[in-house]
């Protein structure tokens, strides 16, 4: 009897032990999908670039399994996202899906969030509306009417009274035009014509025409991150800041890590955003320096912050429930609130979207380097996006 009862605690020990390795071979999966090639190629490089630093600075385990960091490129096809994350789901078995470069993206794949009950972090994609596409949506990047409205209020007390809107003409565009020209009215300012461009290979030239014609004091832009140069080129081919009409917009159009060979056209320009490479604070200027070290010289924009702090959101999810997936991940997303390198950041547990300062700024040299320098703070913004 007490041998029997010996040897089965030895077997229970040994199976104990045995699953114990298999444990601790057991991988906590990562399917990071991004546009690696094509024209948003900027925003894959800046988010794989931040999601291995993040691992690089924080262990390649994680709730006691092995992280699997699984990047693919989607080449900003809608239809290839879809499909990427559906083998990623099923084939892999990924515990969590992340990045999603433009809304379309983010927007094909929600569905399969919600049928396979994955995690879906978006980390680059900000039209409002994406957190609530699916209940398994978490957002670490930020939304256009957070930075929008934060412009709005901040232009008519500035001088700028009267102002034609230039948008990309799809979610995130269409979030910025609605949301600073209802702010613009409401604040008794004059929005004296709404355009949209193409997303795809916009020729700003006969809006930017359109624009000089209207006179407004100023033009307000969104295009998506990379498109923000071409955008300053021609602004200054057409002579509209000498013929006197100033250019605002969201942060999307001063990029940081192209905005040094925008030049001088770019410099004074006035924008709203959640992040900039020269915020003031420890962690940041560790962040940046960390950033441009492993990745020559290259610097980090708001793409990078919403990817480094995607995968901290994942990470402390991932420690809490010991490596796991499903509804339990996607818990432990909510609530989080952490010091990210854009200053406080705090995961919406009823909206899954993310709450954050946003910071007007203007781009002026630092050690001849351009830089978008922050000079007021909105802090603890919530999506407007989401207001009943
Ligand atoms: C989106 C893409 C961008 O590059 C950007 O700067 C903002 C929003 C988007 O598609 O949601």
């Amino acid at each position: 009897m007490q041998k029997r009862f010996f040897l089965s605690a030895v077997a229970l020990a040994l199976l104990a032990a045995h699953a114990g390795t298999a444990l601790a071979q057991e991988k906590f999966k990562i399917g990071l999908i991004l546009p690696m090639t094509g024209p948003f190629a900027s925003t894959g490089k800046q988010i794989e670039a931040a999601a291995r630093l993040y691992i690089a600075q924080n262990g390649d385990t994680v709730g006691g399994k092995k992280v699997e960091l699984i990047v693919k490129d989607d080449t900003s096809a809608p239809d290839v996202t879809k499909r990427i994350a559906q083998e990623l789901v099923v084939n892999e078995k990924v515990n969590v899906l992340a990045g999603f470069g433009l809304t379309p993206l983010a927007m094909a794949t929600a569905p399969l969030a919600t049928q396979s009950k994955t995690p879906m972090v978006v980390m680059a994609a900000a039209t409002s509306s994406i957190t609530q596409a699916s209940p398994y949506v978490v957002r670490t990047s930020f939304t256009l009417p957070q930075a929008s409205v934060a412009m709005a209020d901040w232009a008519p007390n500035n001088g700028i009274k009267k102002v034609v809107t230039l948008v990309s003409d799809y979610g995130p565009g269409i979030d910025a035009e609605k949301f600073f020209k209802d702010r613009m009215l409401f604040n008794g300012a004059q929005v004296l014509d709404t355009l949209r461009v193409p997303m795809r290979n916009p020729d700003f030239a006969p809006f930017l025409q359109k624009v000089r014609d209207l006179k407004p004091d100023a033009v307000f832009v969104f295009v998506p991150s990379g498109a923000g140069a071409a955008l300053m080129k021609q602004f200054a081919e057409r002579g509209m800041d000498k013929a006197g009409i100033k250019l605002i917009g969201t942060g999307d159009i001063t990029d940081d890590d192209i905005l040094n060979s925008m030049g001088d056209v770019a410099n004074g320009v006035v924008t709203s955003h959640h992040y900039s490479a020269s915020h003031n604070s420890p962690l940041n200027k560790k962040f940046v320096a960390a950033f441009e070290k492993a990745n020559a010289g290259l610097r980090p924009n708001f793409m990078a912050v919403g990817g480094y702090d995607g995968m901290r959101v994942i990470y402390e999810a991932a420690k809490v429930t010991k490596g796991g997936n499903g509804e339990a991940l996607l818990n432990a997303m909510k609530g989080q609130l952490f010091e990210s390198p854009r200053g406080p950041m705090f995961i919406d547990a009823q909206t899954r979207d993310v709450v954050h300062n946003i910071y007007i700024r203007k781009v002026e040299k630092v050690g001849g380097q351009l830089y978008n320098q922050e000079f007021s703070t909105i802090t603890d913004v919530k999506d407007p996006g989401k207001a009943k």
